[in-house]
């Protein structure tokens, strides 16, 4: 008998545009993870409501968000791509598990420190309990692997002891999961700070390359990203952070190794370097930002592709939630 696949599952928020950093740490490699597994992907626009959103505007990103997921290349016949809103189960299993979480461990989440830093207005107890939905997305799938870029890693660790400890109460329920972390470009820095991740919230609008920018956009950037007072294009991430993430980015898109790019650019100055990077990701994002502009206009498609996956992931998190309702003790609903 063929085995089953195992379970994958991931997801972004549904804030702003994508950054390369999603692009290249997240996105880029999920694409053939359905040959080798059976793949969940949601559009978290739960996790989005943590920071105020403007309600026309967060609809609006949420659904370009989806059609991102599928002109970056992923199928929605071969994987299950859904709105996490649309599936009641995620706010119910965070229920129960919130009550098997401590307050000790949410306060150590080092993501809930720096967003509760640069939100001081706006510290709610959603912010707080984040990595608890987040432990449920991936619990009520009985996911395997969850692929995330190395920022996320702290809440796969605190997904595991949730469940760990829900299992040694009631038995085998949760399976556990572990991170899958892609090969190449599970961290791209600013190119303003490569210190600090690319992120959508950069305060400096050209640290971070949008997957929606146009091709001068993206030039423009990398001809101003940070670098340093040498000359030569080496991989040193301790000494030459900023020269290193253009290599990671390189590296990551054209499949070549970090020697392969010294050796290419040796004799020649950063700006070729930079100039080089930039076509590169210009290259790679043009058919993702054309295929994009037909999806999102084809609203019947997208409709459809949202109804079916959206019953799927409806029918594989109830079955979870069930199990889970009855172990914990609810009581049954009567039909
Ligand atoms: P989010 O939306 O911040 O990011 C989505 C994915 O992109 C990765 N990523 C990066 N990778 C490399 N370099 C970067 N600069 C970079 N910036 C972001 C993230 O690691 C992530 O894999 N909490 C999650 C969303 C989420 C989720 C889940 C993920 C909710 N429930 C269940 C997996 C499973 C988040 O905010 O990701």
């Amino acid at each position: 008998m063929e085995k089953e696949k195992k379970i994958l599952y991931s997801g972004m928020q549904a804030t702003n545009t994508l950054t390369l950093g999603n692009y290249l740490g997240a996105l880029k490699n999920w694409v053939s993870l359905h040959e080798e597994y059976e793949c969940f992907f949601g559009v978290m626009d739960l996790h989005s409501l943590t920071v105020r959103q403007d309600p026309p505007e967060f609809r609006k990103n949420a659904m370009s968000l989806y059609a991102l997921y599928i002109a970056a290349g992923l199928d929605p016949e071969k994987n299950c791509l859904y709105f996490q809103s649309h599936v009641s189960a995620h706010a119910e299993l965070s229920w129960i598990l919130n009550c098997f979480t401590y307050m000790g461990e949410l306060a150590r989440m080092t993501q809930f420190k720096d967003k509760s830093a640069k939100h001081a207005d706006n510290v709610n107890a959603g912010l707080f309990t984040y990595p608890v939905l987040m432990a449920s997305d991936i619990l009520l799938y009985q996911a395997d692997v969850v692929p995330v870029g190395v920022d996320q890693k702290q809440h796969l660790e605190i997904t595991r002891d949730i469940a760990e400890r829900f299992n040694s109460i009631y038995g085998e329920v949760f399976t556990i999961p572990d991170v899958y972390l892609g090969k190449a470009g599970a961290k791209i820095m600013s190119l303003q700070d490569p210190e600090k991740k690319m992120s959508k919230s950069d305060e400096n609008p050209n640290g971070a390359v949008m997957l929606l920018d146009d091709k001068d956009t993206i030039i423009r950037k990398f001809k101003r990203a940070v670098t340093d007072s040498d000359t030569v294009v080496r991989y040193d991430k301790e000494n030459k952070p900023g020269v290193s993430n253009l290599m990671e980015i390189y590296s990551t898109i054209t499949g070549k190794s970090y020697a392969d790019i010294e050796s290419e650019f040796s004799g020649k100055g950063y700006g070729d370097f930079k100039l080089a990077v930039g076509e590169t990701v210009a290259e790679e994002l043009a058919p993702i930002q054309k295929r994009y502009n037909e999806y999102l206009s084809d609203k019947e498609y997208l409709n459809n592709c949202i109804k079916n996956n959206d019953d799927k992931a409806r029918y594989f998190s109830n079955k979870t939630l069930r199990k889970v309702k009855k172990k914990v003790g609810l009581t049954e609903e009567i039909r």
